[in-house]
C-alpha cells in the first residue's frame, strides 16, 4: 500500500463579483511583480484565483506565462444545451482553467444549490478535466447547536457518493459561514479539528489516498492569521475572499503558504 505524499500548499483568491478589467490589470500586474520578487525565497506554494466569467480571457492572457493558475466561481453541471445563461465545464476549458469553485456557501445559501447539485457540479467538472474546488461549511447557528460535522459530513458525503476515489482528484475547502466575510476567522485549532473530521471521513473510504487530499481553509483569511492556520497538519492552504483583493495581502498569503 503506497500512501500519497502530503498535498502541496495552494493558496486561491476567490475574487466574488468584484473586479473590471483596468482594476484586475492593476491586480495581476502587481500580484505577477510581488511573486517574481520573492522567488526563490521559500518553496513556492501553488497559487490561483478565481474571477467573474468575463474576466477569464483576461487571466487567460496575462497569467499564462506565469506560474499563477486560474478558474472561474461557479460551473453548470450539464455538458451543454439549452440552459440560457449558464455556462459549461468545456468553455471554462477553452479559456485555460484549471479551477471551478463549486458549491461556495453563497451559491448554497442565495442560489439554492444543493449538495447533490453540488457534486453533480464537481463531477463534471472533473469529466471536463478541471479540478472543482468543493466548498462545506456550517453556518454559526450549526455550529452553536453543535452540528458542525452532520452539516459539513452532510455535504463532504454527497461528493464522496457521486464520485467515489475520484474525490482525491479534487480540492475540498472548508469555510464556515459565520467566518466569510466578516473578520471572524475560525481559530486554527478549530479549523484543524473540522479538516481533520473531513481527511477522516475520507479515509473511512479510501485510506490510501485521503493524506493525499488538498483541503483549503477559507474565512477571513488575512496575513496576520495565514501562518498559524496554515501550520495545522490537516490545512493545506487557503480559499481567500476579501484580502485576495489587495495584492499585498494575497503575497504575504502566499509567502505564509
Ligand atoms: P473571505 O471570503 O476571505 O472574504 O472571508 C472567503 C470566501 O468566501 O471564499
Amino acid at each position: 500500500m503506497t500512501q500519497r505524499e502530503k498535498p502541496a500548499r495552494l493558496v486561491v483568491g476567490n475574487w466574488k463579483m468584484h473586479g473590471g478589467l483596468a482594476e484586475n490589470a492593476a491586480l495581476l500586474q502587481d500580484i505577477l511583480a510581488g511573486l517574481q520578487a520573492k522567488q526563490g525565497a521559500r518553496p513556492a506554494c501553488l497559487v490561483a484565483v478565481c474571477s467573474p466569467y468575463p474576466y477569464l480571457g483576461q487571466l487567460q492572457q496575462v497569467l499564462s506565462e506565469s506560474t499563477v493558475a486560474w478558474g472561474a466561481q461557479n460551473v453548470n453541471e450539464h455538458e451543454r444545451g439549452a440552459f440560457t445563461g449558464e455556462v459549461s465545464v468545456d468553455m471554462l476549458a477553452d479559456f485555460g482553467c484549471r479551477y471551478v469553485i463549486v458549491g461556495h456557501s453563497e451559491r448554497r445559501a442565495l442560489f439554492g444549490e444543493t449538495s447533490e447539485l453540488v457534486a453533480a457540479k464537481a463531477e463534471r467538472a472533473l469529466e471536463g478535466g478541471l479540478i472543482p474546488i468543493v466548498c462545506v461549511g456550517e453556518t454559526l447557528a450549526e455550529r452553536e447547536s453543535g452540528r458542525t460535522e452532520s452539516v459539513v459530513g452532510e455535504q463532504l458525503r454527497a461528493v464522496l457518493d457521486r464520485l467515489g476515489p475520484k474525490i482525491t482528484n479534487t480540492v475540498l475547502a472548508y469555510e464556515p459561514v459565520w467566518a466569510i466575510g466578516t473578520g471572524k476567522t475560525a481559530s486554527p485549532e478549530q479549523a484543524q479539528e473540522v479538516h481533520a473530521f473531513l481527511r477522516g471521513l475520507v479515509a473511512q473510504r479510501y485510506i490510501d489516498q485521503a493524506a493525499g487530499l488538498q483541503l483549503l481553509y477559507g474565512g477571513s483569511v488575512k496575513p496576520g492569521n495565514a501562518a498559524e492556520l496554515f501550520a495545522k497538519p490537516d490545512i493545506n492552504g487557503g480559499l481567500i475572499g476579501g484580502a485576495a483583493l489587495v495584492a499585498k495581502d494575497f503575497l504575504d498569503i502566499v509567502a505564509a503558504g
